[in-house]
């Protein structure tokens, strides 16, 4: 049994499970650790009150909890205080980026450099925005063997504006290595934005190493609560984004007819933003810190392989995707619907996610409606890909 399973009590839970719960939805979100769970009751229990706003010590102490979050994430990926906004998720960071910062920039005719992998958040926003201003959307496209980027260096050299890609896509699991395409974007004039949702949980992220111009995440995929999303950007671009939430705490002055803002990151939090779960997301900060980064990625690197390699004795398994590090594996069985297979499995207790992925683009690219989806973190084991395997194999033995 993986060391640190017991440390999650949903697996304790017999509402539904009995204590069998094979938990493989991982890039969807992630379990709770019991020293997370019991930071809420913490945190309401002794220091609740709104951050900013009193001179009374308990909001101090709220403000002051909420600040260190802010740091331990800053220190997390690298980054400096002030380049880190906090929003409610890798969506609104990404949607915050593209309605700021590329409105401001982008004019018609002008290129945007998407992927196929694309997640719909890093598609849709960019859509929206492509309405209003009408610049050209590209797609780098990946290899149908190796499923890595194919014509990257053919569009980059298309000078787009704005190059915004996942690290590691939530379908094939496969990684791309942004500090090699930052370099070249960065040399044909771009800006680059990685959405980190599927990387940072198990893999060492430092945004000056990497030299992104903005980095996005959400603390639920990495052990933390729902609610709170991560923008990084350097702290240049931040400062000429102008807000797009006005409202209480953002702001210096108002008059009737003017306002002036806040610096950065602060003019970006508008309103009682979600600060108890921020708060309570540097907990899982630690408990990750704990373990230690390259731990998890060692232990994600070696169930990852083992995963591929039984996952191809399933009878009439198409996988899509190759070996990779990130726990991710997208699959279909032959004549079996993945809605199906996934309601097979949930029979066996065993939990993973069918359907499109919020990635239609790449689902038309593989000319299918769903796959399912296998992904891993660090209290699932062998065992619990063996269960997987052993029940796929009676269920390709069914059609
Ligand atoms: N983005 C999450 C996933 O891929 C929800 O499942």
């Amino acid at each position: 049994m993986s060391r640190y399973k017991k440390d999650f009590p949903i697996f304790q839970n017999t509402k539904f499970y009995s204590k069998d719960l094979v938990y493989l939805d991982n890039s969807a979100t992630t379990q709770k650790p019991q020293v997370v769970i019991n930071e809420f009751s913490q945190f309401y229990e002794n220091s609740n009150a709104n951050i900013y706003r009193g001179v009374y010590r308990l909001s101090e102490e709220a403000t002051s909890l909420y600040e260190k979050s802010r740091k331990d994430v800053a220190d997390f990926i690298g980054a400096k205080e002030n380049e880190i906004v906090f929003t409610k998720n890798t969506t609104e960071s990404i949607n915050l980026i593209v309605l700021s910062f590329a409105r401001s920039i982008l004019k018609k005719g002008d290129l945007v450099l998407l992927s196929i992998v694309e997640h719909h958040s890093n598609i849709v926003p960019w859509l929206i925005l492509q309405k209003e201003i009408g610049f050209k959307i590209k797609y780098i496209d990946i290899d149908d063997t190796s499923f890595e980027f194919s014509n990257i260096d053919l569009l980059l050299s298309e000078n787009p504006k704005i190059v915004s890609i996942t690290h590691v896509s939530n379908v094939t699991g496969i990684e791309n290595n942004i500090k090699e395409i930052a370099n070249k974007a960065h040399r044909n004039g771009a800006i680059i934005i990685v959405d980190g949702a599927q990387s940072i949980p198990h893999k060492k992220i430092d945004v000056v190493d990497l030299d992104c111009d903005f980095f996005v995440f959400s603390a639920h995929k990495m052990l933390g609560p729902t609610g709170v999303g991560v923008l990084f950007g350097k702290q240049k671009f931040l400062d000429e984004m102008q807000p797009i939430f006005g409202g209480g705490e953002m702001i210096l002055s108002v008059e009737q007819n003017n306002c002036s803002f806040k610096s950065t990151p602060y003019k970006f939090e508008a309103g009682t933003i979600n600060f108890a779960d921020t708060i309570v997301f540097s907990k899982s900060l630690e408990y990750i810190s704990n373990i230690g980064i390259s731990k998890i990625e060692k232990y994600i690197k070696d169930l990852s392989l083992y995963t591929y390699k039984r996952l191809q004795e399933v009878d009439g398994i198409k996988i899509y995707g190759l070996e990779n590090t990130s726990g991710i594996y997208s699959f279909s069985i032959k004549k079996i619907h993945p809605h199906d297979i996934a309601s097979f499995l949930d029979e066996d207790n065993i939990a993973i996610r069918a359907g499109h992925h919020c990635a239609q683009v790449l689902m038309e690219r593989f000319e299918v409606y769903a796959l399912c989806r296998v992904s891993i973190y660090i209290y699932n084991d062998k065992s619990d890909i063996d269960k997987l395997v052993d029940s796929l194999s009676k269920i390709s033995r069914l059609f």
